[in-house]
This record gives structure tokens, sequence and C-alpha cells, in this order.
């Protein structure tokens, strides 16, 4: 049985939903999934506008996907951040056998899915008649029912409770562009909104549906960039860390770097701390092993932090270029 609410909800969807996206023009699980990662820390607009087909013109099927060289995953990756995504989309191609996984305990075993993107696919690709919980529809739900703070089990409960399991496909579309065009964390819009007629939050004020959590200061961590440069070529280092591994980057210090020409500052703001950096550019002897001609170092994945480095040096070459032909 179909409730008013179900019927609003598909109402809604078909008259303001955004159907064109692409990745709800494809039932390819492997596209879905893909756009679903992307879709996970950025907004519709990026993964829309510069990365979402480059990547699939890139790798267009998983077993692509499976025997592309990291590093060629990575760059195609850079500058959408969180880059542990991007690990674990090749992890998992690389894990799958001949074909794409048709259940959702199967797919929650790959690396980076969850519960929730498990479900994403299993809706979206095959039909299957589960809620999703990202972080849109979690809000809508604490909202609709009036929830503080609640447990992950009670939101999945809700979720269960609330889903139109005869049109699976387009409820959890409309749930997500209601999170993203009515029901946004700091701004309704419930005049009309479809699920406004059941909506407990309203009969008070839906803003206090989360608790608003206490936003943590983020650190500022203080480095020295250094740029050594030898015969037009640069030395660049493979990170090995966890955090942004096996991008690659410059020479990078805790304390102050006094043997250098200072080209400048950047800024880069990560989930958990911002860099604050001093860039410089040095010809001091140091031994490394792999220098790059400074004009194919677009070709390499970098971080966003060391992009914004790159930006600097090569501005800075073209004003001392000028410089010297006045
Ligand atoms: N965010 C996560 N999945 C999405 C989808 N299918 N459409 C729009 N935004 C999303």
């Amino acid at each position: 049985m179909t409730s008013l609410l179900h019927q609003n909800i598909q109402q809604w969807y078909q008259q303001y939903g955004r159907l064109d996206l692409p990745w709800r023009q494809t039932r390819d699980p492997y596209a879905i999934w893909v756009s679903e990662i992307m879709l996970q820390q950025t907004q519709v607009k990026t993964v829309l506008e510069r990365f979402y087909f480059p990547f699939l013109e890139a790798f267009p099927t998983f077993k692509s996907l499976a025997l592309a060289p990291l590093d060629a995953v990575l760059k195609q990756w850079e500058g959408l951040g969180y880059y542990t995504r991007a690990h674990h989309l090749h992890q998992a191609a690389r894990q799958l056998g001949d074909a794409f996984p048709k259940s959702i305990e199967e797919l929650i075993c790959l690396p980076g899915i969850g519960q929730s993107t498990a479900h994403a696919i299993a809706v979206f690709a095959y039909g299957m008649p589960v809620p999703i919980l990202d972080a849109n529809i979690k809000r809508i739900l604490c909202r609709f029912y009036a929830l503080k703070s609640p447990t992950s089990k009670q939101l999945w409960d809700h979720a269960y409770k609330l889903l139109d399991s005869h049109h699976p496909y387009e409820y959890n579309q409309a749930m997500m562009d209601i999170g993203s065009m009515l029901c946004q964390s700091k701004q309704t819009n419930c005049s009309v909104c479809p699920l406004s007629v059941k909506c407990r939050g309203r009969q008070t004020n839906p803003l206090n549906f989360p608790q608003p959590k206490i936003k943590k200061k983020v650190p500022i961590r203080q480095r020295y960039i250094v740029i050594y440069e030898r015969n037009e070529h640069l030395a660049l280092i493979q990170r090995k860390s966890r955090f942004l591994h096996g991008l690659w980057g410059f020479y990078e210090y805790k304390t102050a770097y006094l043997d250098g020409k200072d080209i400048g500052k950047i800024i880069q703001k990560y989930s958990h701390f911002h860099l604050h950096a001093s860039v410089y550019i040095s010809h001091q002897k140091i031994d490394h092993d792999v220098w790059f001609q400074k004009d194919k170092i677009h070709t390499l994945a970098l971080s966003g932090a060391d992009i914004k480095v790159l930006k600097l040096y090569l501005n800075y070459c073209v004003r001392s270029v000028n410089y010297k032909s006045k």
C-alpha cells in the first residue's frame, strides 16, 4: 500500500528532483559505485563538473580500474581530496573477480564500502528495497522523527520505517535531493517539503534536530616547504605515510628553513588540521634520486598543497624570466 506521504515524495521527485544527474541515467553498478564514493565527501557540482566523467573515461569498467597503476588512479583523483577513497576503489576493483557483486553482503566486504554505500549500489543498480543513510538523509530523519542524538541503530530503524519499498529508487534519490535542496543543515523550506505534513520537528523548530555538534577548533600546522632545483629539474618524493599515501610532493620540514629563496606562502585546509606553509627554492646539494623536469611535474599526482606550491613556483619562474628580459 502506498501512503499519502510516499505519494507526495514521488510527485515531488518527478517535478523537482535532479533526474538528469548522470549517475541517475545509468544502472551500471560500477558507475554508480564510483559516483557514490566521489559524492561521500564532495559536493554534487564538483563531482559533476570535474571528476565523474574523466574518471569513467579513464577507467570505464571495474576491470580497467583493476588493471590501472595506482599512480594513474591517484592522478584522476587529484584535487578531489580524501585520497583513501581512491586507494579503496582501486583495492576493491582488484579484489573483484569476473562479475560485480550482486548482494549487499558481498558489497560490504569490499574496502571503502559501508552499509549505506552498499545499499546505495543495491537500490540504484539493482532496485533492491533498502534505505540509504547518508548525512542528508540522517538529518531529514532526525527532523521528521524529532530526534536529538539518535544512535546508528535507531537511525537505521527509522530509515527502514520510512522507506517506500514499492519505489525504493525514486524514494532514496528524492530523500537525497530533499536533504540538499529543502532540508539543509542551517536552512529549511518546510512550506514546499513533501514530508512536512507528518514532520514532528516542524511542530517546534526543525533546526533543533539533530542537536548541533560543538565544532572542534582545527589546529594550524606551520611547515616549511622546499623546492630543490637542479638544472631545470626538481626533487619530489612519493609519500609513504598513511596520510596522502602515494601522492608526490616537495620536501617539507617542521623547522624554519634558512638556506633558500622565500617565494611565498600557501594555506591548505584539511578536515583535521590547516596547513600554513612558507615556500622556498633551494639550490643546496641534497642526496636525492628522482628529479623531475619542471614542465613534467603536472603529470604526477600531487596533493592539493603541492599543486599550490607548484603554481607559486611556476609563477615565480615566469616573473624572473620577465624580469631578466627587461
Ligand atoms: N550523494 C550521494 N549519492 C547521491 C546521488 N545518487 N545523487 C545526489 N547526491 C548524492
